[in-house]
Order: structure tokens, then C-alpha cells, then sequence
């Protein structure tokens, strides 16, 4: 649909920057060059669930301690221990769903550990994570109360590789069951006679590696056999009032179909089923955040297609074992995100996975929530890793005691993607919006190829007269003017947001926490069109008014 350069057509560096040279200037500096895009207002995909937008926050450098929680005696101003800004900040942006503790940590944490007097918690040593000492002052308590803090739902992911099915029931017997019970009544005693009513609980994390390096079908008989304990104390028959839980099964690595057949051929002779179906995704870098080459940039954007292939087929894969859709378990992309390379004087400053979030990772995020939307038919709960301080965290703090704390660009990319929340998605056409061939095996590309360049990637939702249109342009070079047909309703008017730096390397920090930040953005509505200049490697979201 375009007049320049799309990813079909092998562009090196070199040929696109000649390339670039000769077409027109846009208005903000870079070439500019057309594209074209269709919303088809009246084509409906599914609800874009609040829960795709949801994140995850593990026992791992300054997440949990330090970005989260600083204790009630800390100098970091706070509100009962949790970081006070953490929580505003968050409040605003607005998180479904919190999965907690972990990650690897989940397999090595056992609950009972985390709850009543902070000082006779025993301290244990977190082997994941550099084997500092966990004193587990934040536990079970600490987390919900968070959650109610910040709107969140919390998310438990529970110990299998280290655990048994009878920690795993107890927990849920501590969080879920009204009273009466000696678990629910010790809760009662730790401050909380309401209980916690939790509904989503992973059963183990990536067993296929840290959790416990299980086989699939090892794997599957595990959640079977623990399952069978926590449904049963979780029924709503047997428990009045009480909560009845979704339990989410290990999903693979990427796109790993062999896992789902192991795993899933385990439940064809009935016994507990999945509820959901937990798979995790990271798009790796290969270099420090802030010293991103276009190449390199190009190789980890164009990760995110080959993440919308993999949503695809593990869905197809499952659906193959599900065939009655009102049946399927839900997708989840458990913990997905850029995963740069770290640098070492920040991890030791700072904590394990600390990593800035910059202009190519909050145009990285959209790119993932563009896919979200478009694929909103096909899952149910996604989480960015990691909410505060690790990898792709929305917050960052300079340090576990320092007072500073920032939103970072992907925080803004998520809160331009804020307004689909609950409305349904839609058709939409645009060049960067086709997958890739998975040709070359998983997130490779062939043996000495220069990367292709990414192209515009457009989603949609609507509610009645409102639709939510967001763009992303990954380019470096160009600067995009759009034109959108908007199909199926009459668009009337429009108004916009945008995030853009030109810098692919720039971001927020402590001395300049607002470098990126949202800015109003010109679009019209001309002939049912919507008009708009998307700059170079920027994300907008427009909200048009149609008849
Ligand atoms: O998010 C960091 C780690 O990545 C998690 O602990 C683990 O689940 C994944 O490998």
C-alpha cells in the first residue's frame, strides 16, 4: 500500500539512506514519504481485554524491594512502605492485572516464608538472582495490599519446581477461603479477615527451564496432579462465597510447538484442565539500551511480527486440542518485552535486569500492542516484564533507596494504548502490519542479511461513535504521511497524541525525567480520511468521532 521502501523489498542501511536522500523533506526534518492504511470500523475482532495490558513484578534486583516496596521506616517517601510515587504513578497509568513473585523466583519461593511478623520471616538466599538475602519483609500481605493500592488484580504464580500440591492448596485455602478454617483464620490474625480472593494462580513458571527443566509431558502431569487439590479447595460449591480460580498452565518458550503437544496431549484423557496457557516471549537485543544501532534496532522491531505469527499458532496449536470455543483456555503472554543487553555498573548500582527503556523500546512496545489489538480474538492476558527497575519497566528508580523515580517511554507507549481498554477491536490494513515469513527458524534472520526495515504499524478499536486508532512509525529515516480510509462508519473529527524522538537512543533520566513525554499531535478527518504525520520513530493514538 505504500510508495517507498517496504519490508518485502530488501533495503540495505546503505541503499535506504541514498534512498532517503532524494525524496521530499516532511515537517519534522526526516524524508517523508506516503502511506496508506484502512480501518475497517465495521469488521470486529474481539474486546481488547484491560488484562493485555498488564505487567509483572518479580524478587529480582530493585523490583520487588526498592521499586515497590522501601519499608515503613524508609527515607524514600512512601505510603505504609510502598514507594509513593511507584504508586501514583502507576494509579494513573492503571494496571489490570500484577503477576508476582516471579518468574524463575516463583519455583524457589514458599509462601508461608512472607507472611506474619516482618522480623521472624526467616531469610533465605534468592539463587536465581544473585544470592543476596531475601528477608521476605514483602510477601503475600505486602502484595495484595499493593494491588489494592494501585487498582491492580494480583496474579500469584505458585512454586512447582520446588514446591508440592499442598503448599499450593494451602496458599489458596490462606488467600480465598472466608474464615473458619485454621489457614483462613491465620490470615485473619496477619491483619486481613476479608480474604484476599485471588483468582488467577500460575501453576509453576517456565518449567521447561528454570522451573524445574521438566519435559512436556512431566510438566503436564504436574499441573494434573496439582491441580486436582487447588480446584478442589477452591470450588465455589464447596467453599459459599468463596473464590473459585483459573489456573494457568507453562506454555512454551517462544513459539515452541513441541512443548504445546507434549504438554497438551496430557490432557486428552480428561482429569483437570488448563484455564489458561501461559507462553513467554522476549524480542532480545544485543546491545546496551542507549547505544542501539539502526541495524540492531531493526533486527529486535522485527522480532515483534514474528511474536504475532507465534500468538497465531500457539493458539491454532491449541485450539486444535479445544475445539469448543467456549471451552479454549486463554492465551497468555506471561512475560514478553525487550530484553537488551545490560550494563554492569547499572545492574550493580541499581539491581539485577535494571535497563532504560528509550525511544526504540517504547516504539518496541507499541509495536507489541499493536499486536495485542489485532489479536484480541486470540488472547486473554498479556504482561510486560517488569513493572519497576528490571528490563522493560514502565517505572525506574535510581536505585532500591534512591529517591528518584521516573516514567519511562515505555510507560508513555502504554498509556497512548490506554483508551482501547474494553472497546473492540477492528480490521485494519497497513504494510507493516503483515507477518513475516517464518522462514529461518524464530526471531533469525539469514546468515549475513542486513536487516529489512519494519514498516507502519496501524491498530483500531471502537465503541459505538468512538474509534481508537494507534500508529507506530519504526523508521529512522522517514517521515510517514498518513492517510487512513476509515471504513464502515463516517468519521466526523479527530485528535491525537504522540510520542517521537528522533534519537532512537534517548530517554528519560533522573536529570531529565521528561525528555519523552506525550505531546498534543495535528490530525484531520478530509473525505472519511483520516490525515496525519506520523514522524520518524514515533507512536500515536488518535481518537476519531464518526457518525
Ligand atoms: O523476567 C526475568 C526472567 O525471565 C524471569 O524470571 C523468567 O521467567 C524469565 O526467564
Amino acid at each position: 500500500m505504500s510508495s517507498a521502501p517496504t519490508r518485502r523489498r530488501f533495503v540495505s542501511a546503505a541503499s535506504a539512506a541514498s534512498l532517503a536522500a532524494l525524496l521530499p523533506r516532511g515537517v519534522f526534518g526526516a524524508p517523508a514519504a506516503n502511506r496508506k492504511a484502512a480501518v475497517h470500523a465495521d469488521q470486529e475482532i474481539a474486546t481488547v481485554r484491560p488484562e493485555l495490558h498488564s505487567n509483572f513484578a518479580e524478587h529480582l534486583g530493585s523490583c520487588s524491594y526498592g521499586g515497590i516496596w522501601v519499608g515503613k521506616n524508609s527515607p524514600v517517601p512512601n505510603i505504609n512502605g510502598y514507594r509513593r510515587a511507584t504508586v501514583e504513578y502507576l494509579k494513573e497509568l492503571g494496571v489490570p492485572v500484577l503477576r508476582w513473585p516471579g518468574g524463575c523466583f516463583a519455583d524457589d519461593y514458599h509462601w508461608r516464608e512472607g507472611i506474619g511478623p516482618a522480623a521472624k520471616r526467616p531469610k533465605r538466599v534468592n539463587l536465581h538472582w544473585g544470592n543476596y538475602l531475601e528477608d521476605n519483609s514483602f510477601g503475600t500481605h505486602e502484595f495484595v495490599g499493593f494491588c489494592r493500592l494501585i487498582g491492580a488484580e494480583p496474579y500469584f504464580a505458585a512454586n512447582v519446581g520446588t514446591g508440592s500440591p499442598e503448599e499450593f492448596r494451602d496458599w489458596i485455602e490462606y488467600c480465598n477461603y472466608p474464615k473458619g478454617s485454621a489457614l483462613s483464620d491465620e490470615r485473619a490474625a496477619n491483619g486481613s479477615p476479608e480474604p484476599f480472593r485471588v483468582k488467577y494462580w500460575g501453576v509453576g513458571n517456565e518449567l521447561w527451564g528454570c522451573g524445574g527443566n521438566y519435559t512436556p509431558d512431566r510438566a503436564a502431569q504436574e499441573f494434573r496432579r496439582f491441580a486436582t487439590f487447588a480446584r478442589n479447595m477452591a470450588a465455589a460449591h464447596i467453599i459459599p462465597g468463596g473464590t473459585d480460580v483459573y489456573l494457568v498452565g507453562c506454555g512454551p518458550n517462544g513459539d515452541d510447538a513441541r512443548w504445546t503437544r507434549g504438554f497438551m496431549d496430557q490432557f486428552a484423557g480428561g482429569g483437570p484442565q488448563i484455564d489458561g496457557y501461559s507462553m513467554h516471549y522476549y524480542e532480545n537485543g544485543n546491545l546496551p539500551p542507549t547505544e542501539f544501532t539502526v541495524q540492531e534496532m531493526y533486527r529486535q522491531l522485527n522480532l515483534f511480527g514474528r511474536v504475532e505469527a507465534a500468538v497465531i499458532h500457539q493458539r491454532e496449536l491449541l485450539d486444535g486440542y479445544q475445539p469448543d470455543p467456549r471451552r479454549r483456555a486463554g492465551l497468555f503472554l506471561d512475560e514478553w518485552g525487550v530484553w537488551d543487553r545490560m550494563v554492569p555498573e547499572e545492574e550493580r548500582t541499581r539491581g539485577r535486569l535494571w535497563m532504560q527503556s528509550t525511544m526504540r523500546s517504547a516504539v518496541g512496545a507499541a509495536l507489541g500492542l499493536n499486536v495485542f489489538n489485532r489479536q484480541a480474538d486470540k488472547l486473554y492476558m498479556c504482561n510486560i516484564a517488569q513493572l519497576v527497575n528490571v528490563l522493560q519497566s514502565v517505572l525506574l528508580t535510581d536505585g532500591p533507596e534512591g529517591n528518584h523515580c521516573i516514567r519511562t517511554s515505555t510507560y508513555w507507549a502504554f498509556m497512548l494504548f490506554k483508551p482501547h481498554r474494553g472497546k473492540t477491536s477492528v480490521r485494519v490494513e497497513a504494510d507493516g502490519n503483515r507477518l513475516p515469513s517464518m522462514e529461518g527458524g524464530r526471531g533469525g534472520r539469514g546468515g549475513g542479511e542486513q536487516e529489512a526495515p519494519p514498516d507502519l504499524s496501524v491498530s483500531a478499536s471502537r465503541q459505538g461513535g468512538e474509534l481508537v486508532v494507534s500508529l507506530v512509525n519504526p523508521r529512522h529515516d522517514v517521515d510517514m504521511e498518513v492517510e487512513c480510509a476509515i471504513r464502515g462508519v463516517a468519521a466526523r473529527s479527530a485528535r491525537g497524541q504522540i510520542l517521537h524522538d528522533a534519537d532512537r537512543n534517548a530517554c528519560n533520566t533522573f536529570d531529565n525525567p521528561d525528555r519523552l513525554r506525550l505531546q498534543p499531535l495535528e490530525a484531520r478527518v478530509e473525505g472519511g480520511n483520516l490525515k496525519l504525520v506520523l514522524p520518524a520513530l514515533s507512536v500515536a493514538t488518535v481518537t476519531v468521532q464518526a457518525g
